[in-house]
């Protein structure tokens, strides 16, 4: 009898039945868990508190406050409503005019006004997602590659190769120099690539990093101008993060440095931007490519036509973010509420011995758990991850599933979350870090029966032929997709 895997290989396409979606990966496993016992304040405290998911939930007042004082700015509004018809009706791949000004402002104040964008460079797609994915098609052919700097966003495995084909050479950056992509790095992928060959058509970026959250700084940026120079290859600037920026060194974005680069081909620039994470609106599905090279711009607007930004919304975002006044004070705002944030949370880590790589950016931070590794494998940080979300119930990703090239590095999102949330987690890693020390501590002889040695360090103690007697456990192997076809979900409403 054959299986329906194999029928539906033969009914199916081979996108729709190869694992190019990248979702059966402990980083999307982890959301799984934290949907089938979502942690909340009152009524279920004991649940998986979700800290897998870069999302900025601290500006919504500020943003709430606007949509009340400009209701005009909606058409779902009595004082918005007159002009219902002309934004409902059939749009073109352009959009709106005003709306293409506003971001491009908006993408200029970000930068602290030191640089401009126009207008007519801007594309939509649907999120940072649809960006990237136009991006990969308007440049890469199945079977090309871009190099890639690890430890890289797990989803650019679905967005950039999925559907057009191209695939991702990593560039291996480790924690030596805190993880900076250097030269010898990016020679050493390339030439790989080559070895291989495997035709590389470019090099993607993320700035600020997402996993790292920090900024590449100016002379880095350089090197990187100039490498794909010299290759005649392509830069995709992926600066999703730009405005959250929280610390010093503040941001400099690769629109600065192409114009202090002699003879900078600017044909190979692409920056991806959305106002995911900036404006904290994922839902909004505000997806940009500025480009520029004009037959990009071309080829992007009309392939835009696949994930368009909504009229209504464009409608709404070209009045807010052409308001100034709340502009600034809504950067401002973001950046202090996001240190503050980023400082209790490290603070609280730090006092119970966890450090973090220096961080100024981002939603989140990258946790060195590598002396609680049973062994310093990614064997052993699996182990790990698993206690982590099945005994301390938090979901955070594990650096495998960023391509990390050392084991024992976590990301953990610290933005998506209530204070009262983030008390709860710090005394959860509190209790478990202590109870790990304490067992650390105990005579030889009760040392020797429990399950896992302990060589001196911090090391886990968990059963886990207890784990996987008791139902709900859950090890990588068993675990759905959080993708999956669950109405409720809120995996269904969120990425990242
Ligand atoms: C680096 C990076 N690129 C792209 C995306 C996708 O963003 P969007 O929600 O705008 O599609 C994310 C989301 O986490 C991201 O971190």
């Amino acid at each position: 009898m054959r299986s329906l895997a194999s029928e539906n290989r033969q009914l199916l396409s081979k996108i729709a039945t190869n694992d190019g979606h990248g979702e059966n990966t402990p980083y999307f496993d982890g959301w799984k868990a934290y949907d089938r016992d979502p942690f909340h304040l009152t009524k279920n405290p004991s649940g998986v508190i979700q800290m897998g998911l870069a999302e900025n939930q601290l500006c919504f007042d500020l943003i709430e406050d606007w949509i009340r004082k400009n209701p005009i700015a909606s058409i779902c509004t009595a004082e918005g409503v007159k002009d219902f018809k002309d934004v409902a009706i059939f749009q073109d791949y352009h959009g709106f005019p005003e709306f293409r000004k506003a971001i491009a402002k908006f993408m200029s104040k970000v930068r602290g006004g030191r640089v401009t964008f126009d207008p007519d460079r801007i594309v939509m797609g649907g999120g940072a997602t649809g960006a990237n994915e136009i991006v990969m098609f308007c440049l890469a052919d199945p079977g090309d590659a871009f190099l890639v700097p690890t430890p890289y966003y797990p989803a650019f495995v679905r967005d950039l190769g999925w559907r057009t084909g191209a695939q991702i050479v990593p560039v291996h950056c480790d924690s030596s120099n805190n993880f900076q992509v250097t030269k010898q790095a990016l020679e050493a992928a390339y030439e790989k690539a080559q070895n291989d060959n495997i035709n590389v058509k470019g090099l993607l970026i993320t700035n600020p990093s997402n996993p790292l959250g920090t900024t590449l700084d100016r002379q880095t940026l350089k090197t990187l101008v100039n490498f794909v120079n010299d290759k005649n290859i392509h830069l995709v600037c992926d600066e999703i993060y730009a405005a959250t920026v929280f610390d010093y060194p503040s941001y400099v974005g690769v629109t600065e440095v192409v114009e202090e680069v002699e003879n900078c081909n600017k044909d190979l620039i692409h920056i991806v931007y959305s106002l995911s994470k900036d404006m904290g609106l994922p839902g909004f599905r505000v997806g940009i490519v500025y480009s520029y090279n004009d037959a990009v711009v071309s080829c992007g607007r009309k392939m835009s036509s696949f994930g368009l930004v909504s009229s209504q919304t464009q409608r709404l975002l070209a009045s807010m973010l052409d308001d100034d006044v709340f502009v600034s004070n809504f950067l401002s705002e973001s950046s202090k509420r996001l240190k503050k944030r980023y400082e209790n949370f490290t603070k609280g880590l730090e006092e119970v011995g966890i450090t973090c790589l220096k961080s100024n950016a981002g939603l989140f931070f990258w946790m060195n758990l590598q002396r609680l590794l049973k062994e310093q494998t990614f064997e052993g940080e699996m182990a790990l991850w698993l206690v982590i979300i099945n005994e301390v119930k938090l979901n955070v990703s594990p650096g495998s599933s960023f391509q990390c090239s050392e084991p024992g590095w976590f990301r953990v999102c610290f933005a998506n979350m209530e204070e009262e949330t983030v008390n709860v987690a710090l005394e959860r890693i509190r209790s478990f870090v202590g109870k790990e020390a304490k067992q650390a501590a105990v005579p030889p002889v009760a040392k020797a029966k429990r399950n896992w040695r302990n060589n001196g360090n911090l090391r886990l103690s968990f059963n886990s032929r207890r784990h996987e007697q008791e139902g709900g456990f859950m090890s990588a192997a068993h675990m759905l997709s959080p993708h999956s076809p669950m109405p409720q979900s809120p995996l269904l409403r969120a990425r990242t």
